[in-house]
């Protein structure tokens, strides 16, 4: 049994495969059918840290800065950000979106002909910028220029499948400040003689980015390039490499991961709100200006967050999200046969579609 007290234990949900098969359409897999894999029981991971041991040191990315996606047109670009609940400004010739009362850009969009990611940027843990030299070393991975339309600063690299990464030597801007929510629910009682509907929709917008997950056709690669030499740890998993979950140590359960693909690609980005009304106060907003109808409103399973999707213009998705599992170095990692919703209504057909264009050699 593994370590982790009262952590969920993967063969509570074995059986499930079903369900997942059912209501989760994976169109651009391209692994093993689900007949060969519904009488697979699920199995724990090593346990990568020992609770009462410190970490390896190896945790160098401290969390995921910003995002950068080629598109289109900008001003398109613009006007859905905003709608979300980003604020824009132009920067360095390029469209950046920010979350109201955060100082850390968050998107960062390109003109190009077709929609496709251009960059992801991390941030690193203090005084680690040397020991991700060293593994980058190690690991025979160059240090490039940095890519038309993105900053100079911090150090630049390709990962397995290409996609340029910017590692920058700072400290992630502090999220905007949110009200204690207090609740009545299960056995807890917490708020007397307030009237929570008066304010439960003041504060509805982005705080801060807080993870994205990235198409791959090759996910064991990824995932071992981004844990060995980049030093995120394992969350959990779907269906062995379906969809791998990424942490950068204690904090939110997963910053970044990988759903299997035929190719790379964007898949969606994810920002915290403070509330599970603010979640639906941001779909009905959506809805109210004419964007197309999303998937949500939900809770995940792997994570536990309240989630709401909407499509954005180029075929990939943006993410509300509140209530995210918070894990430490006493995690276990699981690998899991479940659908990827506790409840709500299933993903549209659309979901796992990778609408990028295969990329050709750079
Ligand atoms: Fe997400």
């Amino acid at each position: 049994m593994p370590e982790g007290g009262d952590q969920p234990q993967p063969r509570q949900h074995a059986g499930r495969l079903g369900d997942l098969t059912a209501q989760y359409p994976v169109p651009n897999h391209p692994g093993v059918p689900p007949s060969q894999t519904a009488g697979r029981v699920s199995k724990l991971y090593a346990v990568f840290t020992v609770c009462s041991l410190p970490a390896k040191g190896k945790a160098v990315i401290s969390g995921l800065h910003h995002y950068a996606l080629e598109v289109p047109d900008l001003s398109v670009a613009e006007g859905f950000l905003q709608d979300f609940g980003l604020e824009t400004g132009e920067k360095d010739g390029s469209l950046v979106a920010m979350c109201p009362g955060r100082q850390q850009e968050q998107v960062r969009l390109v003109e190009a002909p077709a929609k496709r990611l251009h960059h992801v940027t991390f941030t690193l843990r203090p005084g680690t910028n040397d020991a991700v030299r060293e593994a980058l070393e190690r690991s025979g991975t160059p240090v490039i220029e940095p890519p038309p339309g993105a900053t100079e600063d911090g150090l630049w690299l390709r990962d397995p499948d290409g996609t340029a990464v910017q590692l920058l030597d700072e400290p992630q801007a502090p999220a905007r400040p949110a009200a204690e929510v207090l609740v009545n629910m299960g056995g807890t009682r917490q708020r007397f003689d307030v009237a929570q509907w008066r304010t439960a929709t003041e504060d509805v917008l982005p705080r801060r980015l807080g993870h994205s997950l990235l198409f791959t056709a090759q996910p064991a690669r990824m995932t071992d390039f981004y844990t060995q030499v980049l030093g995120l740890r394992v969350s959990d998993t779907i269906h062995h490499d379906l969809v791998t979950f990424l942490n950068a140590g204690p904090g939110d359960h997963h910053i970044f991961g990988f759903i299997s693909s035929t190719h790379r690609g964007f898949h969606h980005a994810s920002f915290e709100v403070p509330s599970i009304d603010a979640i639906a106060v941001g779909a009905d907003r959506m809805r109210a200006k004419g964007h197309q109808t999303g998937w949500g409103l939900g809770r995940h399973t792997i994570g536990s967050n309240f989630f709401h999707y909407n499509p954005d213009p180029w075929g990939s998705w943006i993410e509300w999200f509140s209530d995210i599992d918070q894990i430490d170095d006493c995690w276990v990692a699981g690998d899991w046969d479940v659908p990827p919703h506790l409840w709500g209504t299933p993903p549209p057909e659309t979901f796992l579609a990778n609408s990028e264009p295969t990329p050709t050699k750079e």
